[in-house]
């Protein structure tokens, strides 16, 4: 008898990656492979890495490292994802027992790679489909949650920021057929599904390839989907972003009051050395007419610290940003020089110090703005998804349509399903989440 084909698999980095593996671990279970829980009792080890910045990419050689002996009972590596089609073929010199190197645009290959794993082949690569037009679609995706499903509508990225390096390491940007993706959204709307994520590096610049809808129309078709009761999307890129997406959740109530719209830095020079091809007032104006929706629509945000270049003055301008926009959740970073890309080339000016006192100030003057809006939901009656169960403490959390974590407490016996919805009064808050009971 054949021994039994098993896998381990370790995600890191953003949704993008946690639903490609999903994609993945379907396609090895096409394949009859089994998923187990932990490296040691895995025939075969992968992790689905991420490149964003430094120390995201350190963790899987650490991990490597840390289960470099099991190579010795037999087991195969592979390495997967953006750091794999970052580093390519490097990758088996520093780590030689790895056997496959796979980015993110070759994942269509997976079946035939695995083929020649088993066949004993021990360098196999994944690395020249960056410029495909194709993307990776499979009705094998195991999703993780049975009640939010994750949806892709476009791979890749031609934005090119200067410091960024996902153009590099997930291809060129390429978007899949309306009518696919509206077919997998009514496939799991019927499987129960009702919640669904949009996903893409940057879904606004969404370009249907039968020319049937732009985003803002994809986006409303989904949220009328037979059972969808949210539809959220990320990543949204300020150049792209129109006003018809604010008028399409406007007419959907399913279409959720959040965007996600990172602006990098509030100083109109710094966002020209990043590439970003758009200014503050630009981003404003689009600020301006999410805030004119008929609904209040919450908004988040991903900021650059000490990118090459920014000066005192620079940073106080995307402080004046975060006090006039008055964001429900802001994702702040370090600048972090990656491979390849042109900001490598300008000089790192901002000391490593210097950085970490500029996200220290802008993260603790975010939280006083985040104390102010979410107090703001005191006395409300919000709808919230449930998520999760902890019966010993009698607490259940979940998320308002708007994005924001609700814990709250519920006088029926028996607690509710994740998946479930339940309205919630609003009783407390904190900078990060709301407290409740179920009414
Ligand atoms: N250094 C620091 N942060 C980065 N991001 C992207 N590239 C870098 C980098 N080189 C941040 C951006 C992006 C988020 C996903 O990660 O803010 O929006
Ligand atoms: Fe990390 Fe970016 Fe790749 Fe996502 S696309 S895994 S954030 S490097």
């Amino acid at each position: 008898m054949a021994t039994e084909k098993t896998f381990y698999l370790e995600t890191f980095g953003c949704q993008m990656n946690a639903h490609d593996s999903e994609k993945v671990i379907g396609t090895l279970r096409q394949q009859g492979y089994r998923q187990v829980e932990n490296e040691e009792d895995a025939g075969l080890i992968l992790y689905n890495t991420c490149s964003i910045r430094d120390k995201a990419e350190q963790k899987v050689f650490n991990r490597l490292n840390d289960y470099k002996k099991l190579h010795k009972a037999g087991k195969r590596f592979g390495v997967l994802g953006c750091v794999a089609q970052q580093e390519g073929e490097k990758i088996f010199e520093r780590a030689p027992y790895v056997s496959l190197v796979s980015g993110s645009a070759s994942y269509r290959k997976l079946p035939e790679m695995l083929t020649r794993l088993e066949a004993g082949e021990r360098r196999i690569t994944g690395l020249d489909d960056r410029q495909t037009e194709e993307t990776f679609e499979t009705e094998f995706t195991a999703r993780q949650s049975p009640y939010r499903g994750y949806i892709t509508i476009i791979e890749g990225c031609d934005k090119f920021c200067s410091y960024c390096v996902v153009p590099y390491t997930r291809g060129k940007e390429r978007s899949r057929s309306s009518s696919s993706v509206l077919a997998e959204a009514r496939s799991i709307a019927d499987q129960g599904y009702t919640e669904i994520q949009l996903l893409g590096q940057n879904v606004n610049s969404y370009r249907d390839p039968e020319g049937k809808s732009s985003f803002a129309e994809l986006l409303a078709a989904v949220g009328q989907v037979r059972g969808i009761r949210r539809v959220r999307f990320t990543t949204s890129h300020p150049r792209d972003f129109t006003r018809d997406i604010v008028e399409a959740i406007d007419a959907i109530p399913t279409l959720c009051d959040h965007v996600h719209l990172p602006v990098q830095s509030g100083s109109s020079r710094v966002l020209k050395q990043m590439a970003r091809e758009y200014t503050r007032d630009w981003y404003l104006e689009r600020i301006s007419w999410i805030k004119a929706a008929r609904r209040i629509i919450s908004l988040s945000t991903d900021i650059i610290v000490g990118f090459p270049g920014e000066t005192d003055d620079d940073f106080i301008q995307t402080m004046d940003l975060l006090a006039e926009v008055q964001y429900d959740c802001v994702f702040g970073f370090k600048y972090s020089g990656r491979p390849n890309t042109p900001a490598l080339t300008m000089i790192d000016s901002v000391p490593e110090e210097e950085k970490a006192r500029r996200l220290q100030v802008l993260l603790e003057r975010q939280r006083e703005v985040q104390r102010i809006n979410y107090a703001k939901h005191l006395g409300e009656i919000l709808d919230v998804m449930v998520e999760g169960v902890n019966p010993a403490r009698g607490q259940i959390s979940g998320r308002s349509s708007q994005n924001k974590p609700v814990n709250f407490t519920s006088a029926h016996p028996i607690a509710p399903a994740p998946g479930t919805y339940q309205q919630v009064k609003i009783t407390g808050s904190f900078p990060n989440s709301l407290v409740g009971e179920a009414v």
